[in-house]
This record gives C-alpha cells, structure tokens and sequence, in this order.
C-alpha cells in the first residue's frame, strides 16, 4: 500500500525559537504515540533553519524539504540559493512549481523547467505543485491549465527522473482562502492528473506516484480529502503552523 504523505510548508513563517521548537515537539509526539509507519511526514522551514532542523530530526522518521532552489547551479546570482548548498547540509527534496513562487517572483513554466533538470541533477526528490485559478475553473479551464502546466514542465522529463516525483494540485483558489476544493472536485481533478500520466508514462509508475492536495486544508476536513481514492495526502500551509492543528492532520 501507498504511503500517505503530510507535508508541512511552513512558507515565511516561523523564526528559529518557532521551528526549533515546534520539531522538538513533534518528535516528542512521533516518539510518544509511536505514529505508525504507513505516513510519512515532511516539513518545509525556511532556508535558514534547514541546516538544524536537520540535526534535530537526524535519526528520526521525520523528513524535510526546501521550499524553492535556483535554477542557476553556481555563482553570482546574489541572494539565491542552489541545490549543491542544500545537498551539502543533507537536505534531498525541494518544493518547486509552488503558485506564490510563480504569481510574486515570476516563476514561468520554463524557469520550473529549468528549476527541475538542476534538482534532479543533484539527486533531489521534487514536490511539483499546479493548479488552477478560481477564473480559470469558472470559465471551466482547470483541466486544460493543469495539463499544459504538466506538459511544459514535468512531461520534459524521462520515465526514470519521474519515478520519485510527488505531483501537488493546489488549487490557487483554495490556498490560503478557507475555501477548499470539496473531495469530490478534488478526486475527480487528481485522477485527470493520473491519467495523463499514464497515458505519458504507462500505468505501473503513475499508480505508484502521489499525488497530494493542497488548499485550506484543516484538521476538520483532512480526513474526508485524504479518503478519496487517488489523494495520497496533503500539501498543507496555516494549518501547519500549529502544532495540535498539524498532528490531528497528520493522525486523519
Ligand atoms: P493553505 O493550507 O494555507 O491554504 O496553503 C496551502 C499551500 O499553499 C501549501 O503549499
């Protein structure tokens, strides 16, 4: 069976007291409940934190990722961060795709393209967010958007880059909004993004693949979303913040 996946994108929150404090407690609760092994957690802290982030959950279940990388490999891009950097204090996965990267830092499907050959090159497992706008889905685009943002990114890639990916729809309408896709736009949207990868990719390696929702998810209704047949999980922002919010979550 599958395992579901809870991740944790912190965004621009949390200072160092905040995230060092909040994965002590989670390990504690991890530890304590003996959480069992059918989930996999992963947070997201800001690239400051990452490096003792990882040195306190060193040994533990509990896995991290950065929330972006330049596309760039090396050299005078003031202020970026690259993969080697990341790969050099022990960090393997990266959130790319993600609608606030593309809608406030301009991130174009050839950038993400870009963003995704040097995550790869240096070994990285890629959590590919995409969605649509609450436009788009009014004017009934969202399976045409979502196919084109596959098609001009991921579908760029070989049968063997793709096999540890993790895909994310996160409706933009639905990010931060309170306003959450219901289970049933949800499922029907994650088995389209399935069946274009099968029909690129063939069935064994997209039945594998998970695909995580993302959006105004909470502890209330975490549970319904995660229940649905091609859900494998969340993608989960204000509600991560908090760590009884996160656990009642990560237990749905
Ligand atoms: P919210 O859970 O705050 O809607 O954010 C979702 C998200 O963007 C996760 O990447």
């Amino acid at each position: 069976m599958k395992k579901k996946i809870v991740i944790a994108n912190w965004k621009m929150n949390h200072d160092f007291y905040e995230t060092t404090s909040f994965l002590r407690n989670l390990l504690k609760f991890f530890f304590e409940k003996k959480i069992n092994n059918k989930k996999k957690v992963i947070i997201a802290p800001s690239f400051p934190f990452l490096h003792i982030s990882n040195q306190i959950l060193q040994g533990s279940s509990l896995n991290l990722a950065a929330q972006n990388i330049c596309q760039m490999e090396k050299g005078s891009y003031t202020g970026e961060v690259s993969a080697s950097m990341l790969k050099s204090i022990g960090i393997h996965k990266v959130i790319l795709g993600h609608s606030e990267r593309r809608k406030y830092f301009y991130e174009t499907n050839d950038i993400l393209l870009k963003k995704i050959k040097i995550a790869l090159k240096y070994g990285f497992h890629i959590i590919f967010c995409i969605g649509e706008t609450a436009l788009e889905r009014e004017k009934n685009e969202q399976f045409l958007i979502v196919k084109k943002q596959l098609e001009e990114t991921v579908f760029h890639c070989s049968l063997e880059e793709i096999s540890d990916l993790i895909m994310a729809y996160e409706p933009i309408w639905a990010i931060g909004t309170g306003k959450t896709a219901s289970p049933e736009e949800a499922q029907t949207m994650h088995r389209y993004i399935r069946s274009l990868f099968i029909d690129k990719y063939g069935e064994t390696i997209s039945k594998k693949m998970s695909i995580l929702y993302g959006g105004s998810i909470n502890d209330l209704n975490a549970r319904n979303l995660f229940s649905q047949e091609d859900i494998d999980g969340g993608l989960v922002g204000n509600s991560s913040l908090e760590i009884e919010k996160f656990l009642k979550i990560v237990q749905s």
